[in-house]
């Protein structure tokens, strides 16, 4: 079977790419490289002992992904990463993520359909619940008005694939991700955040590190136990996993569904205070922090019920909050030549 991975050099879909071909999956990747490099595919060839086919495509390039469609026919499944996806970034950049986003996943939809091309499993977040009224978050929990243009981009996402999916043969998994961190036990690949880390565990790591002065706690006084926010927190390697569950599905037309909704989450919440514990715990070091404002657009609290996924996908995350410290501060000092 022969998937194309669109932004697979990046840090789910590098990770998901180790998984499928580790399952004998046939891998093609494109990337624009926008917000990763090429040679992850090597670091991927370097875990697997298998190449990915990697072509530098940008999905709002439409003449160019045209030319891509036509040079590499018999793909089973498209998996759908390429996206901006920094939330503080898109306020202040709107149309840069609706083009990016948006436009990209048109053009990417419209050669599927001119190939013939019926199966893609979709990127989506926690981000399109915003700040729900009661936890933890169901599939059937409300969708409400983004709170962010990121967070809009992954709901508009979704709807196209829900209408697209009514009137034509297109199949969608459309998985909805809480909050990704760790790294590949290898420390080959990882989160490899562009610039400042918007994200808390690449910020801890890099503070660690030395690479950042200090760690800001945004604001310490909300209604949670300890006053920070809490998020569900989800071990990459557990969500590629889980894109293996979602193309078996797809592909044996298991679902009376054409479009169908998953979250992908521990189910268990974590505040901020709680991760810093456990990675002094898992590092042996003491984390430079101190307490700032609150962030902007920051929900409260929200983490996931896993029964849809764990029941119908057959799939449940395994890896606690410790593995996740470990292995993205293993990532860390492997990435910035780290001696101890
Ligand atoms: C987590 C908590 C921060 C940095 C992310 C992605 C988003 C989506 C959902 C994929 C918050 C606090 C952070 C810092 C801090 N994922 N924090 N100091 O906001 O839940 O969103 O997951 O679609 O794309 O961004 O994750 O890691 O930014 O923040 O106190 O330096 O950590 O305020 O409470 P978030 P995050």
């Amino acid at each position: 079977m022969r998937i194309l991975i669109t932004g697979g050099t990046g840090y789910i879909g590098s990770h998901t790419a180790v998984e499928l071909l580790n399952s004998g999956y046939e891998v093609l990747i494109i990337d624009n490289l926008s917000n990763s490099n090429a040679g992850v595919a090597d670091k991927i060839e370097k875990i697997t002992g298998r190449k990915p086919i990697f072509s530098k495509t940008d999905l709002c390039d439409r003449s160019g992904l045209k030319e891509y469609f036509r040079e590499n026919k018999n793909i089973d499944a498209v998996i759908h990463f390429a996206a901006f996806k920094a939330v503080g970034e898109s306020v202040q950049k709107p149309l840069m993520y609706y083009s990016n986003n948006i436009s990209g996943m048109i053009n990417l939809l419209e050669e599927m359909s001119e190939n013939k091309i019926e199966n893609i499993v979709y990127s989506s977040s926690c981000t399109v619940y915003g700040e729900a009224d009661k936890l933890p978050v169901t599939e059937d929990s409300p969708v409400k008005k983004a709170e962010s243009p990121y967070g809009f981009t992954k709901q508009v996402g979704e709807q196209m694939l829900f209408d697209a999916s009514k009137v034509s043969d297109l199949h969608s998994v459309i998985l909805r991700y809480f909050n990704p961190t760790g790294a590949h036990d290898s420390a080959l690949i990882g989160e490899l955040p562009v610039g400042i880390p918007n994200n808390l565990v690449p910020y801890i790591t890099q503070t660690a590190i030395g690479e950042r002065e200090v760690l800001t706690v945004n604001g310490n006084d909300y209604d949670t136990p300890d006053g920070t926010n809490i998020r569900d927190y989800i071990h990459v390697v557990d969500l590629a996993k889980a894109h293996l569950s979602a193309l078996d599905r797809i592909l044996s037309r298991k679902s009376s569904e054409k479009a169908e909704v998953f979250n992908l989450g521990t189910g268990k919440g974590n505040s901020v205070m709680e991760v810093i514990k456990s990675f002094e715990k898992v590092s042996n070091k003491k984390l430079n922090y101190r307490i700032g404002p609150r962030r902007e657009g920051d929900v409260v609290s929200i983490y996931s019920e896993t029964k849809k996924a764990n029941e119908v996908l057959g799939w449940k995350a395994e890896r606690d909050i410790d593995n996740m410290m470990l292995t993205s501060w293993n990532w860390q000092k492997a990435i910035s030549g780290y001696k101890k």
